[in-house]
C-alpha cells in the first residue's frame, strides 16, 4: 500500500518538482556517469506474433537475417578492443539457435571479456532449464520487459500468452542470480492512466536491476499500425518516478524515445537515465532489425556521435566500466 501511495503521489507532482527529485536521486548513486552497452541484434527471425512488434510473424515484407556465431564474436572482439565492457545479445525468438549454440557463444564471449566485461542476454521467454544453462555458461544479465501490467492487454498484444508466465520468467531469472532487467511500453491500445500507474507499481514489486521504458511506435506491417504512438512526456515522467523509487537501478535512455523526439535522449539522461545502448552490429543489418519504424540507429548514419552529443548536453560523461547496477551489487555481493 505504501508503494502504491508513493507512486500516486509522485504521479501527481508537477514535472519540475518530479524532475528535481529524480535528478538528485540519480546523482546520489551514479554521479554524472553514463554506462555504455554494446547492442548486438543477432537475428530478426522470430516465432512470436506480438501485435506491436515489427519483426513479429505479421511482417511478411521484411528481409530476414541472422548472424553466425563467428559474426557475433567478431563484433564483440572489435568493440571490446574499443573499450566496451558490456555486450547485449538481442534477437527475435529464432528457433535456428539451440541452447548449445547460445552456450557456445556465451562462453566464447566470456573468454574474450573475462570478468572485466558483462554479458547481457535478451532472447525472450525461454524455459527455466535454458536460462540455467546460459547462466552456467557465463551470462551475467538478462533483459525481459513485461510490456504491460494489464493481463487483458497483454493477452491481446502477445498472441494469447499470459502476463503471469512472463512475470514467472522474471522470478526465474532472478532466482538464477542474473542481473535482471524489465520494463514496459507507453501507449499500447486500451491503456489508461491507471495502467501506467500499475506498470510502475509492478516494476517496483519486481525490484529489477535494470529498467527500460519506451514509447510504443506503430509499425505499418503489424495489426497495431493505426494506433497513435506513445507520449514522450509520459515516458519521461515514468522514468523519473522509477529513478526516485528504485534509485540504485540502471535505467537506459531508450532508442525508441529518441526515435520519436531527438531531444529525448539528453532529456532522459538529465532527469535520471544513466545508460545508453549503441548498436555494434554489422551496418548492413541495422535497417532490418526494425522493431518499429524510424529506429534511430538506422535513420542516422552516426548514431554513436549523436549519443556522445546527448551525454554532453546532459552534462554527463561516459564511464567505461561494465557498470553493474548498485541494486545488484547490494543484493548479490560486489564484483566490479
Ligand atoms: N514500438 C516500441 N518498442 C517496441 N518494442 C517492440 N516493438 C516495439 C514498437 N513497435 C520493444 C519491446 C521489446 C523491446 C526489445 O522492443 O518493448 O521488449
Amino acid at each position: 500500500m505504501e508503494i502504491e501511495n508513493e507512486v500516486r503521489r509522485l504521479y501527481d507532482l508537477p514535472s519540475e518538482e518530479l524532475y528535481a527529485l529524480s535528478k538528485s536521486a540519480c546523482r546520489k548513486y551514479y554521479g554524472n556517469t553514463v554506462f555504455l552497452r554494446g547492442l548486438l541484434e543477432f537475428s530478426n527471425y522470430c516465432n512470436c506474433a506480438c501485435k506491436y512488434c515489427g519483426i513479429s510473424t505479421y511482417n511478411k515484407n521484411i528481409p530476414r537475417y541472422r548472424l553466425t556465431p563467428n559474426d557475433i564474436i567478431y563484433s564483440v572482439k572489435k568493440y571490446f578492443s574499443k573499450g566496451y565492457r558490456t555486450f547485449v545479445i538481442q534477437g527475435g525468438e529464432d528457433p535456428a539457435f539451440s541452447d548449445s549454440d547460445f552456450c557456445n557463444i556465451i562462453s566464447e564471449i566470456k573468454n574474450i571479456t573475462g570478468s572485466e566485461g558483462a554479458l547481457t542476454l535478451s532472447l525472450g521467454r525461454k524455459s527455466y532449464k535454458s536460462y540455467k544453462l546460459y547462466k552456467e555458461a557465463g551470462a551475467d544479465r538478462y533483459l525481459l520487459r513485461f510490456e504491460t501490467s494489464d493481463p487483458i492487454i497483454f493477452k491481446q498484444i502477445k498472441n494469447f500468452t499470459d502476463l503471469e508466465d512472463r512475470i514467472n520468467a522474471l522470478y526465474e531469472l532472478q532466482s538464477l542470480g542474473y542481473e535482471t532487467g524489465t520494463g514496459f511500453l507507453i501507449g499500447l491500445p486500451g491503456e489508461t492512466e491507471e495502467t501506467i500507474i500499475q506498470n510502475l507499481i509492478l516494476t517496483i514489486k519486481l525490484n529489477p536491476h535494470m529498467i527500460g521504458i519506451g514509447p510504443f511506435i506503430p509499425h505499418p506491417e503489424t495489426p497495431l499500425r493505426n494506433i497513435p504512438q506513445g507520449n514522450i512526456e509520459i515516458v519521461k515522467r515514468a522514468t523519473a518516478i522509477l529513478r526516485i523509487l528504485l534509485p540504485k537501478t540502471n535505467i537506459p535512455a531508450t532508442t525508441a524515445s529518441f526515435s520519436i523526439n531527438s531531444d529525448a535522449r539528453s532529456e532522459l539522461l538529465q532527469i535520471g537515465a544513466n545508460v545508453l545502448m549503441p548498436n555494434i552490429g554489422p551496418s548492413q543489418n541495422k535497417d532490418k532489425y526494425e522493431l518499429y519504424p524510424g529506429k534511430s540507429c538506422s535513420k542516422y548514419s552516426n548514431d554513436y556521435q549523436l549519443m556522445l552529443n546527448a551525454v554532453k548536453a546532459a552534462g554527463k560523461t561516459i564511464d567505461n566500466r561494465k557498470g553493474n547496477s548498485i541494486a545488484f551489487e547490494n543484493n548479490y555481493g560486489g564484483n566490479s
